[in-house]
């Protein structure tokens, strides 16, 4: 493997923590460094380098990149849906140009590769609902879907014109223990197994039948690293991938706490967040994703559970 030093911009998120921890054990403590305008989460405390830094001053993040001798940058900074609805602008700045900082500094120091993670947001209402593919109508309605759908055809766009060798996933809703998620309309997925195992009871902020697609964190970690560490030859999407491993409703995946806490209970008042996930399919469909570089799931709803409940009781 080619000597690589690794930047990973928003580290202290949470699927900044894992991924910063899953690649300092592929290339070296030492050769990856968390970035972010956080304090470090506690699990990266002293598992290797962290510098504070805000991806929206470039002239810093330049500095950075060259004293560091960085090859590789993974931004994980963005405002996700919910917390973006009440923010847009501030969502598109941060969403935006933090990605255009990035890839031009990747240009201008030819950096071997750059990851970003687009969504299942840049699908909206006229999108196919079930197993939405990877090429079809994509006309988001959140701020958040937009500036992801624009981030994509400029991460296409820099690959095309500048060579900068930029790979993207759309990730479906990420479910972890390790760290808590950062204002996304799929959080209720998570809160409900802390919910769970505190109280025994969960108030969910959408309707019982909203089926939306999700994965455990364990699968997205690993798919984003075996897309990262693809041949070029095997990538034809140069926007961003579809992926996928599963979809449930709160009924479905309360019905499968049930199975471990029988006196679990759960209620519903959906919110603003309803609408946003209305407009998002249901099930997404990722052969393009498979056949290229081989991606395959691991989690499903009963395995996952079962790994959350253990995980977290500890
Ligand atoms: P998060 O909100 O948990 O973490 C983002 C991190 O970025 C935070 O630690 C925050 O402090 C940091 N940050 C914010 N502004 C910054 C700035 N100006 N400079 C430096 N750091 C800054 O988000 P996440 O869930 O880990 O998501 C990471 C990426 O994956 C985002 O692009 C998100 O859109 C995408 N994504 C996440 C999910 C999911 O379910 N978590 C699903 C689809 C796509
Ligand atoms: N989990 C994310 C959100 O709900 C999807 O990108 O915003």
């Amino acid at each position: 493997m080619a000597k690589e030093k690794i930047l990973v911009i928003g580290a202290s998120g949470q699927i900044g923590v894992e991924l910063t921890l899953a690649l300092r054990n592929l290339y070296g403590e030492e050769n990856v460094i968390a970035s972010d305008l956080r304090e470090p989460n506690q699990l990266l405390k002293d598992s290797g380098p962290y510098v504070s830094m805000d991806v929206m001053n470039k002239e810093m993040l330049h500095v950075q990149v060259i004293r560091q001798n960085v090859t590789q940058i993974y931004l994980l900074a963005a405002m996700l849906s919910a917390t973006g609805e009440k923010n847009p602008n501030l969502a598109w700045n941060l969403n935006m140009q933090g990605l255009l900082n990035v890839l031009d500094i990747a240009r201008e120091e030819n950096l071997h590769k750059v990851y970003w993670p687009s969504s299942i947001a840049v699908f909206g209402p006229t999108s196919p609902k079930n197993n939405c593919p990877q090429q079809t109508i994509i006309e988001p309605t959140t701020v958040y879907g937009i500036s992801k759908y624009a981030g994509e055809f400029w991460c296409n766009y820099y690959h095309q014109r500048f060579g900068v060798d930029v790979r993207s996933i759309r990730y479906p809703g990420l479910i972890s223990y390790k760290s808590a998620p950062g204002g996304g309309t799929t959080d209720y997925a998570v809160e409900i197994y802390n919910e769970a195992i505190e109280n025994k009871k969960y108030t969910c902020f959408l309707e019982e039948n909203t089926y939306l697609p999700m994965m455990y964190m364990p699968d997205a970690i690993r798919g984003t690293i075996e897309l990262m560490e693809a041949p070029a030859d095997k990538i034809s999407i140069r926007t961003s991938y579809n992926l996928s491993s599963m979809s449930f409703s709160p009924k479905e995946i309360g019905a499968e706490i049930k199975k471990h806490i029988p006196d679990f209970t759960m209620d519903y008042a959906p919110d603003y967040r309803q609408q946003i996930a209305n407009s998002w399919p249901a099930s997404i469909d990722d052969t393009v994703a498979r056949n290229d570089w081989g991606w395959k799931h691991e989690f499903d709803l009963q395995r996952m559970t079962a790994d959350m409940l253990t995980n977290l009781k500890k």
